[in-house]
């Protein structure tokens, strides 16, 4: 099965065997049979932050588990599931829809309601795991059922036990939100504030969602149109003797505190200062708009976006000693 319009770079890939899964059952079938149960199996959700081989082997199963439902609510909050295979956006926009708040500094990141939680997305200040309840998942060797309580999850910053010491393990089936009833709107993102005053909007979970997309839509690239995978790089966390160092030599950096002793730094900043910004090497280049995002300018197999990601990360730790670690999962 061809796999290129699955993932969001585009990338030109085969699965040597595929399969939507759209009933939890159809797994223990799958792994009822000897011949498959051999195989090595791989969980695709919305593709959108991945980089694939030419060619996957193995079986390739396609998350494709709907509905979404109100669970139950109390004097706090509503309890809102929803099935794995959901285009993450449209759920955001039917929770704001019908009245919940919380999820709305999330509109517009590509992908599945399962994918969310691997790597924890997050955008404008918020993080999933900031109303994240639980999640369902089943072993994908056994088929044992467990929920994974929000603590369990184990949340960092692009990151949970999923991309950690249980990677490749689980095959999430559904995800539980819990949504406050006590509306806070999260607006101290410096981009959103200023398209808060353009729109002249009144603060409001619905007008908070359209000014993310607003903002999204003008520095993110539209992978229908070019290919990509969001950032490409997560923003390097230093310690503080590290930061002060690179701010005594260049008091522009762009950086963020993060906990105690700690600071976060714009990997795009990095990768822009480091001349990258609208530069190409062969097929793939980093974004003219947000040097932070890989774009496949049509053409790229998985050796072209290594070459590239090596080469950024070549340059800025040749020239700021700080190794840029990819985000999106390689297989
Ligand atoms: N910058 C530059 N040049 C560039 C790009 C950025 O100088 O080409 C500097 C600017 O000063 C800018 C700062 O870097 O203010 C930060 O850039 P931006 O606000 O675009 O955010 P980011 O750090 O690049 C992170 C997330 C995004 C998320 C935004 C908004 C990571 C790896 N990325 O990007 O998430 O949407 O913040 O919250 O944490 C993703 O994970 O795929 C993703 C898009």
């Amino acid at each position: 099965t061809d796999l290129t319009s699955l993932n969001t770079l585009g990338l030109p890939a085969r699965a040597q065997y595929f399969c939507a899964l759209t009933d939890l059952a159809q797994l223990d079938a799958l792994r009822a049979d000897p011949e498959v149960a051999a195989l090595p199996w791989h969980v695709l959700g919305g593709g959108s932050n991945l980089v694939l081989p030419d060619e996957v082997p193995g079986l390739v199963i396609k998350v494709a588990l709907m509905g979404r439902t109100l669970m139950g609510e109390d004097e706090h909050a509503w309890y809102v599931s929803a099935g794995a295979g959901e285009n993450w956006h449209d759920f955001v926009q039917w929770t704001l829809a019908q009245g919940w708040s919380g999820l709305e500094n999330l509109s517009l990141i590509p992908g599945t309601v399962g994918a969310a939680p691997i790597q924890n997305i997050g955008a404008y200040g918020v993080e999933v795991k900031d109303v994240l309840y639980g999640v369902h998942a089943t072993d994908l060797k056994n088929g044992e059922r467990r929920i994974f309580s929000q603590c369990e999850c184990r949340f960092g910053y692009r990151d949970s036990v999923f991309k950690q010491e249980e990677a490749g393990r689980w095959l999430i089936s559904e995800v539980i939100f819990r949504l406050p009833r006590q509306t806070v709107l999260h607006t101290g993102y410096g981009d959103l504030v200023s398209e808060m005053q353009r729109a002249e909007a009144e603060p409001s979970p619905q007008a908070l969602a359209q000014a993310v997309i607003n903002v999204r839509q003008r520095k993110l690239p539209d992978p229908a149109v070019i290919g990509n995978a969001g950032s490409f790089f997560k923003n390097p966390v230093v310690d503080a003797a590290t930061h002060g160092r690179l701010q005594a030599h260049w008091p522009e950096l762009v950086s963020y505190p993060f906990g105690e002793g700690w600071f976060k730094l714009a990997a795009g900043w990095l990768i822009d200062k480091a001349g990258w910004k609208g530069k190409a090497l062969g097929p793939a280049g980093m974004y003219e708009k947000q040097a932070l995002v890989l774009v496949n300018h049509g053409g790229a197999h998985r050796a072209d976006i290594e070459r590239l990601c090596q080469a950024v990360q070549a340059s800025v730790q040749q020239q700021f000693g700080v190794m840029l670690e990819p985000e999106p999962v390689f297989w």
